[in-house]
């Protein structure tokens, strides 16, 4: 703690009796020691008094700034509310989104993911000679990270985040010995170098032993383990936990490293940094599967954990091309290692009510370590796959975990089964003794099963509670509003007292702080905090806004293609409050004519509009935000295909349709299957049918594929 900002005020002598000299010195020494309990906080880890006594020097400053209004300081804490946040760790833009990876448990799906590039990559359909060689490297399971390097000087180190903006974590990873501060030889004056910070098995255990025998808690893995040191606010903490660090991929990069991930990963090694020596250049398929095999086999001698192989096809230029679909790369695949598994009792089978009322039945189990992580419950699925695999309340079960995949339960051990175990029916669980029909366990309306649905759903809408708190957790979850301090729990706290009931309520509650400040476990600067993280997504992008939506079908992929083929919220609120479901109408037909929306979704989206409470909701959420802004993709910002609609048509000699429509949706343009007035462009190939003639007639400007070509060149690279 430093001197001036020790903390005593002078609480003895009451406000009233404060000459305007006392107040201002101790407002002054006030200031200093809030800001000193503010970076203690922001810290997580560090508070050095408890929310009570930090509120009441809160509470002091507070009453004598009402009674000397003069004496209000710049730095005054009670100005910083709304503020942004002092300290803690500040969000960076990555210069290229960092991607996650398609999962492959087979040896089938790897065999899969070949075939798909090589239906995707023209010459290699054409000639199946052609070798795809793979680079094969372990896939450690750790923190991802992204390195920036200007003039060969490491400057930034982010963690991944939502892939797009994660946090300045800089001065951690500068504690880490084997991150190189400046390149060896020559390095292009922009580098982004991506990778994985981890701790070895020996260190996590040795580590967790100390913090036992301190009787601290526990890391739950490795990889929370990681993640905890990488995010303290205090470098020197970070700088006593054994981490480390291998590289493995590119972001950007402001020339040509390499023309193959394989000479890349050499040129890293050259340039000092750290590369798994386990990788391997796999010539063929077959190679690739004996790496997994051979690695598999190694796993339990190896020092860090993995969790399967990840396979990167090898050259760059296939790379560009093959691009990505939703947040993966097409051109890499993680294979995983079988899952790990575990038996345990299942005590119940409960039910839980989804955002969109469906009846989600789950396992409440004994809880049991599953691959170094304690499980209590598993998803169910639905009734049908319960009846198949026979479960029935007090079964011993198999369950299993598989990375990041929710726990599964896999099968019954039918020794085990107690004599009264009786089959389980939905019907009978939802109908409680005395009803006569099945009910919500929540609202009590109707549960009903649709002829041809594999699920059931509470018919209650609105008036189901459920419902709307699972509406509002997925509002504000990662991939939408990604709200910090509205998780799952306060959700519900603030739900069931009154204080949020709609999107829009969540924008309101600063009228509410008092309130929030009154709450059990809240305090001054927890209310600030939340306060902030929700005025900071006053300004969100279109694709997140409609993803929070929760509209059925309408996931992530779906809500970008959305908001990139209408642009702004407007235009597309006025349309899909135009269309009506049939093909008479032009706002439908230019919804469905969007590739991958059929009439399911658009039905899905449309019916969400005809409810008039979320058509309430949704504007009465508008009035409370700041600005929607326009996606696009990063590489697409100055591409001449942003916003167009683009048709294809006949057979193209230098891309198969798959990558020439995927290339254009790289550079922002939507693809559409058929030519109308508001087509941009019509890409004509060999063969082409009455699409051309169609597009003459309309006015439509058309392209040969080499015209295409051009307009796109240089305007794809790496992920
Ligand atoms: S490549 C497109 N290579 O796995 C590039 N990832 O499930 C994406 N990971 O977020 C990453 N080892 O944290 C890549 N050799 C490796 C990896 C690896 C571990 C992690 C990484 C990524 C996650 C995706």
């Amino acid at each position: 703690m430093t001197a001036e900002a020790s903390p005593t005020p002078s609480h003895s002598v009451p406000v009233e009796s404060l000459t305007p000299e006392e107040a201002a010195a101790e407002l002054e020494h006030l200031a200093a020691t809030i800001a000193y309990h503010d970076r203690l906080y922001y810290g997580e880890d560090a508070p050095e008094i408890t929310d009570a006594a930090y509120d009441a020097l809160v509470r002091r400053n507070r009453a004598i700034e009402a009674r000397f209004p003069e004496l209000i300081r710049a730095d005054s804490p009670s100005r910083r509310v709304g503020a942004a946040p002092t300290t803690g760790f500040r969000k960076v833009r990555h210069l290229r989104p960092m991607l996650s990876l398609e999962n492959a448990f087979a040896d089938e799906d790897v065999r899969d993911f070949f075939a798909g590039v090589r239906n995707f990559i023209k010459e290699l359909r054409d000639d199946p000679s052609i070798p795809v060689e793979v680079t094969a490297e372990p896939k450690i399971d750790g923190l991802s990270i992204s390195l920036l390097y200007e003039k060969g000087a490491f400057r930034r180190g982010a963690t991944r985040g939502d892939g797009a903006e994660g946090e300045d974590v800089t001065e951690n990873l500068r504690t880490i010995g084997s991150l190189p501060q400046t390149l060896r030889g020559a390095a292009p004056d922009i580098l982004e170098v991506r990778g994985e910070v981890y701790i070895e098995k020996a260190e996590f255990l040795r580590f967790n032993e100390a913090r036992a025998a301190r009787g601290e808690a526990l890391f739950a893995n490795p990889r929370n383990f990681a993640a905890g040191s990488l995010r303290q606010l205090d470098p020197t903490v970070t700088a006593q936990r054994p981490l480390r660090l291998f590289c493995y991929a590119l972001g950007e990069v402001s020339e040509e490293v390499a023309a193959t991930h394989w000479d890349f990963l050499e040129r890293l090694r050259q340039w000092g940094f750290p590369v798994n020596p386990k990788s391997r250049l796999c010539p063929t398929i077959e190679a690739a599967l004996a790496f997994h095999r051979e690695i598999g086999e190694e796993r339990a001698e190896l020092p860090y954990d993995i969790d399967g192989v990840v396979y990167k096809i090898n050259r760059f230029d296939w790379q560009a091309r093959l691009g990505m679909v939703s947040r993966a790369p097409r051109w890499a695949l993680a294979h995983k290692f079988p899952a790990e598994q575990a038996v345990t009792v299942l005590k119940s089978i409960e039910i839980s009510v989804g955002r969109t009322g469906v009846l989600t039945p789950w396992a409440n189990l004994e809880p049991v370590n599953v691959g170094g992580v304690i499980v209590a419950r598993a998803t169910l699925h639905n009734e049908d796959e319960i009846a198949r695999k026979d479960f029935r309340d007090g079964d011993t079960v198999v369950i299993q975990r598989a990375g990041d995949v929710i726990p599964q339960v896999v099968s019954v051990v039918a020794e085990r089964r107690p004599a009264a175990a009786a089959p389980f029916s939905m019907r009978a669980k939802l109908t409680p003794p005395g009803a006569t029909e099945p009910q919500c366990p929540i609202c009590r309306s109707l549960a009903i099963r649709e002829p041809g649905e594999a699920a059931w759903r509470c018919t209650g809408g609105l008036v189901c509670p459920a419902q709307a708190v699972e509406r509002l957790i997925h509002f504000c979850s990662r991939l939408a509003f990604d709200i910090d301090g509205l998780g799952e729990k306060n959700i519900l706290a603030f739900w069931s007292d009154g204080l949020v009931k709609t999107p829009a309520d969540i924008f309101r509650l600063h009228q509410r702080d008092a309130e929030i400040r009154a709450r059990e476990g809240w305090g001054e600067v927890s209310t600030r905090k939340l306060l902030q993280a929700i005025d900071r997504r006053r300004t969100i992008s279109l694709d997140r806004l409609i993803y929070a939506l929760g509209i059925r079908q309408v996931g992530e992929a779906t809500a970008k293609l959305l908001a990139r083929h209408y642009g702004t919220f407007e235009t597309w609120r006025g349309q899909m409050l135009s269309a009506t479901e049939s093909e008479e109408s032009e706002a439908y037909r230019e919804l469905t004519n969007i590739s991958q929306i059929g009439p399911s979704v658009a039905g899905d989206i449309l019916a969400f509009f005809r409810e008039e409470h979320n058509r309430e909701a949704l504007d009465d959420l508008r009035r409370e935000l700041r600005e929607i802004t326009p996606v696009l993709m990063p590489s697409a910002a100055a591409s001449p295909l942003a916003g167009k609609t683009i048709v294809f048509t006949g057979t193209l000699d230098k891309m198969t349709r798959a990558e020439a429509k995927a290339r254009a949706e790289a550079l922002g343009a939507s693809v559409a299957g058929s030519v109308s007035a508001k087509t941009s462009y019509l890409v004509i190939g060999a063969d082409a049918g009455s699409k051309a003639e169609k597009a003459k007639a309309l006015g439509v400007a058309t392209l040969t594929e080499a015209e295409f070509l051009a307009m796109i060149a240089g305007g794809q690279g790496q992920a």
